[in-house]
């Protein structure tokens, strides 16, 4: 079939062949088909949607278009988590040492930030000396001996993801389940892993913003992987408020330390220790979520998965001295100004969305593909939901590169607070599993 003929086909709704679906991703990413036609055919499928065999002949071409990583024998099962993406989410600086200390291998291929979300590996290159582009022979090394790597997708792994989604993000393509489950799970798929949790945010920062969209993301995400042979659960978690008490890529690593050394924000901690019990439940490591997580939480409070932390950064080529100088110098920003509440009460609404905002324009997310990003300025000492702050007290401390832009950024963040005179119910930051 012709890709024009497979592009009209889709307009009307009929179904594709895995042959038709596999050629078309195929010459797509040698460069054989114009980019005009491609649009086209991601556009068909926005509107009407992929059936289940179609997304998975897709999902398999795009994992198919490169490189799968391939590991030797071992009892450790391979094993990652997924975030959709939200304002705060270091969440998997500290989940990938931890799932080494519990026994797993961990070949965490993370991307960067776009738009208002943070990215992994900008956050981990806030490190001095890190490497976040390695071969695929030295990450498998790397998973082998330490336990856990977390670096970028190599030139050779997945390519068809890469162009499909430069093409997406730039006609309207994006929000599409089948196109997004495609996406994620071919890379995930070519970590040739075990077992994977999905962390699907739903709320104002998120790309799900209601819950019912984030299950179904999540269903489909969830079936698909099952039937590609990993075993897949998702976590449906509220973004309406930041993860933690800090957004920006040092600030996030710092709250990180934190986490492994057994402090750090409760939330932060609460859904490092949910991820890992998850995959210890799913990998049979555990009998059951509870016996999970106290596994995890105890290897958070005595130093275990610090360790593996400290072995991960020293294997990725970090200076483990100038880190340690730059984690204890940096209660020092650069410019900093605090917002302060001009009331007592009970802080009703911190938005993930707005404080997401605010980092981007500091400097700390991208516009655009190209932008460089400022590693250190941020938002910390964000309060939170539910907590009571007196007249004065501080609501975040902004680090920016000097003083009228921190000023600035402490003005407009006022507007993500909401102070309330009652006592309210804390969200639930983890709402739903999906199995
Ligand atoms: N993240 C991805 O990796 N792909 C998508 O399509 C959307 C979010």
């Amino acid at each position: 079939m012709t890709l024009l003929s497979a592009i009209e086909a889709k307009r009307e709704g009929r179904s594709l062949s895995p042959e038709t679906i596999r050629s078309i991703v195929a010459d797509f990413t040698a460069d054989r088909v114009p980019d005009y036609q491609m649009s086209a055919f991601l556009m068909a499928i926005y509107f009407r949607g992929l059936a289940e065999g179609e997304k998975r002949s897709l999902t398999l071409a795009m994992r198919d278009s490169g490189d799968v990583l391939q590991f030797p024998d071992d009892p450790r099962p391979l094993v990652d988590k997924h975030s959709t993406g939200g304002i705060g989410d270091k969440v998997s600086l500290p989940l990938a040492p931890l799932l080494a200390s519990l026994g797993f291998r961990v070949p965490m291929i993370s991307g960067r930030g776009l738009g208002i979300t943070g990215g992994t590996l900008d956050k981990l290159e806030s490190i001095p000396g890190y490497r976040t582009l390695l071969p695929p022979e030295r990450i498998v090394e790397i998973v082998q001996t330490v336990g856990c790597v977390i670096v970028g997708q190599t030139e050779r792994m997945v390519p068809a993801d890469r162009k499909i989604y430069a093409l997406r993000d730039v006609t309207g393509t994006v929000p599409s389940i089948p196109l997004i489950t495609a996406s994620i799970l071919s890379k995930k798929l070519a970590e040739n892993l075990d077992a994977l949790i999905l962390d699907t945010k739903f709320g104002s920062a998120a790309f799900m913003p209601t819950l019912d969209d984030a299950r179904g993301l999540a269903r489909s995400i969830v079936d698909l992987g099952g039937e590609c042979g990993v075993k897949t659960r998702a976590i449906l978690t509220d973004m309406n408020t930041p993860l933690g008490r800090a957004a920006g890529n040092w600030l996030e690593v710092k709250e990180s330390v934190e986490c492994l050394e057994g402090a750090g924000p409760g939330d932060l901690r609460e859904l490092t220790v949910e991820c890992a019990a998850q995959l210890l439940e799913q990998t049979g490591k555990a009998e059951d979520l509870e016996k999970g997580r106290k596994q995890a939480a105890e290897r958070l409070a005595n130093g275990a998965a610090l360790a593996k932390w400290n072995e991960m950064l020293a294997a990725q080529g970090a200076d483990l001295a100038a880190f340690q100088k730059k984690l204890s110098r940096s209660n020092a920003p650069r410019a900093a100004c605090e917002a302060v509440s001009d009331r007592a009460g009970v802080v009703s609404r911190c938005d993930a969305r707005t404080v997401g905002e605010i980092v981007r324009d500091l400097g700390g997310g991208r516009a655009t593909k190209d932008s460089v990003v400022d590693h250190e300025v941020g938002v910390d000492r964000l309060a939170k939901p539910g907590e009571r702050v007196e007249q004065g007290d501080v609501l975040a401390r902004i680090h920016a590169t000097d003083e009228s832009a921190a000023k600035a950024a402490a003005d407009r963040i006022q507007a993500a607070f909401e102070i309330s005179d009652a006592a309210i119910t804390t969200p639930v930051l983890v709402c739903e599993t999906v199995d």
